[in-house]
């Protein structure tokens, strides 16, 4: 699977950041060199703590998190994780950021001399980092001089990870084609809350939350759509993905891979189960190759 800056897959279905740890925590379940690849826990270059709990609240069809960007910094991941995923074969993509644009040039240039990484995705997205003062990915300004130091900071695949919490998202991936990036993964949670009645107060300590899982997949499938239409890099969904045919109706309206974020929190197999219907799917309809199906929307 051709996913632009030289880099191809060998399947199209890719474990989301944040919600497969640093790759190996589901080994003994689910191995993850089979799938197309893993994006690791977004790193940065200290360690960072993340939120108080509560930081995770279940929601009808998806749940809303506001972890912070909780991670183990990147040297420590280098040191640590790396080894492990390069010993089993694992095609690793690290998602990282930083708090400044500087520190953003700074994470990706601290990954470049480890050896084992497929591609970098910057997560400019993340609706839980006060720090930023708004997503990232919701200022065309932040958004290019992000991406630009990332850019400039290595010659890797260079994903780059979009907010859906902006009035028109191509306006964001086209910034992120003309800074150099090789793909764009649509797209980051949507930015929610959840309140008790009882206490009358937020539910997560950090007030508000990403929103993930099924409920949010017609969102991000419109989304994906108007991205492919309007951009040429080749784009990654991700978006409420539980099901093989979740991921094929991705494909169909034209991403190259998708990915599968809060499905594996409650199984880890989920993925490599995703994977296997999608072949059954092209056996089936007696498609050689999932090129031919990539994009063929009509309509
Ligand atoms: C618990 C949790 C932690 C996440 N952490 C990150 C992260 O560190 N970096 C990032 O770019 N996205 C992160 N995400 C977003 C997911 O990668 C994905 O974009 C989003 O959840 C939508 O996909 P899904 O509906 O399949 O979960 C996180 C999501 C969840 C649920």
């Amino acid at each position: 699977m051709d996913l632009g800056g030289g880099l191809s897959l060998a399947n199209p279905v890719i474990a989301a950041s944040g919600t497969f740890g640093y790759g190996l925590e589901y080994a003994g379940v689910a191995d993850p060199a089979a799938l197309g690849a893993v994006v690791v826990k977004g790193l940065s270059l200290h360690p960072a703590a993340g939120h108080p709990a509560p930081r995770m609240v279940e929601t009808p069809a998806g749940m809303l998190n506001a972890i912070g960007l909780q991670n183990i910094g990147v040297e420590r991941f280098v040191a640590e994780k790396l080894p492990w995923l390069r010993e089993r074969g694992v095609t690793v993509v690290v998602n990282c950021w930083g708090t400044t644009v500087e520190e953003y040039g700074e994470v990706v240039a601290a990954l470049d001399g480890a050896s084992g990484i497929a591609a970098v995705e910057v997560n400019i997205s993340s609706p839980n980092k006060r720090e930023w003062g708004r997503i990232i990915a919701t200022d065309a300004k932040r958004t290019a001089e992000v991406v630009a130091a990332a850019r400039g900071s290595t010659r890797r695949p260079l994903w780059v990870k979009l907010s859906p919490n902006v009035t028109d998202i191509v306006e964001f991936a086209r910034i992120a084609e003309a800074e150099g990036a090789d793909a764009v993964c649509v797209a980051n949670t949507y930015v929610g809350m959840a309140v008790d009645l009882r206490t009358r107060r937020p539910v997560l300590s950090n007030g508000s939350g990403g929103l993930s899982g099924p409920a949010i997949k017609p969102l991000t499938l419109r989304a994906v759509h108007q991205v492919v239409r309007g951009c040429r890099l080749p784009v990654i969904g991700v978006g409420g993905i539980t099901s093989g045919e979740d991921a094929l109706e991705y494909l169909l309206v034209g991403a190259r891979a998708v990915q599968v974020g809060t499905a594996h929190l409650y199984d880890p197999s989920a993925g490599l189960k995703i994977l296997s219907q999608i072949k059954k799917f092209l056996e089936r309809e007696a498609i050689d190759r999932l090129t031919q199906f990539i994009g063929t929307l009509e309509g």
